[in-house]
């Protein structure tokens, strides 16, 4: 009985599987953290690409924008990026920077679906400034520099298949969300 219905469960999911998902959206909305609860339940494998490109560089990210420089970073992020677009269908959390890459952009259109997280930007400065990871924040108020990414960035966001407004959820409750937002736009696309 029990298999029997985590036979269902796993069929419901399957058309989720057949294609790499990819979270893009600014620092601090939960890329990372909603990326590999979302993967633990959909039971695909997780990627993170700023852990990615920290492995492929021996630093970590502070250390390649302090000794490399940012241009080095993007680079990198871009390059990682494409080798995991070419790897089976994961869970694809990127930093924040990546999808303003036209390049990364393109081959994501092609290879992925891409699901913008987004939230309030107090909710993000809030969170954002428990941490000291992120070098574009240093001597910075977070809330100001997310103001002007989101400025430049949130144009370019939307152009990802599918948008989730996150608000202050748990990981867990974003997660739900994303999977119905997911399966609608799979289910829309079928139906087309
Ligand atoms: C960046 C976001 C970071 C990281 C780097 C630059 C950005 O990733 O890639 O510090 O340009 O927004 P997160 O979005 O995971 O914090």
């Amino acid at each position: 009985m029990g298999s029997c219905k985590g036979q269902v469960l796993m069929d419901r999911y399957a058309p989720l599987r057949r294609r790499t998902i990819t979270l893009v959206g600014l620092m601090g909305v939960g890329k990372s953290s909603v990326g590999r609860r979302l993967a633990q339940t959909l039971e695909m494998p997780f990627r993170d690409a700023d852990n990615e490109v920290e492995s492929a560089a021996g630093r970590s990210i502070p250390e390649i924008f302090a000794e490399l420089g940012e241009p080095a970073f993007r680079e990198g992020e871009r390059r990682v990026i494409a080798r995991l677009l070419d790897e089976p269908p994961h869970i694809l959390a990127t930093g924040g920077g990546a999808f303003m890459s036209p390049e990364t952009r393109a081959l994501v259109k092609e290879k992925a679906i891409s699901v913008w997280l987004k939230t309030d930007l107090a909710v993000l400065a809030r969170r954002v400034g428990r941490k000291d990871s992120r070098p574009l924040l240093r001597d910075a108020d977070p809330l100001e520099v997310l103001k002007a990414q989101a400025e430049v960035r949130y144009p370019v966001y939307a152009e990802a298949d599918i948008m989730v407004e996150t608000g202050d959820a748990a990981h867990n409750v974003s997660v739900e969300q994303v999977i119905a937002a997911l399966t609608a736009h799979i289910e829309g696309k079928s139906a087309a």
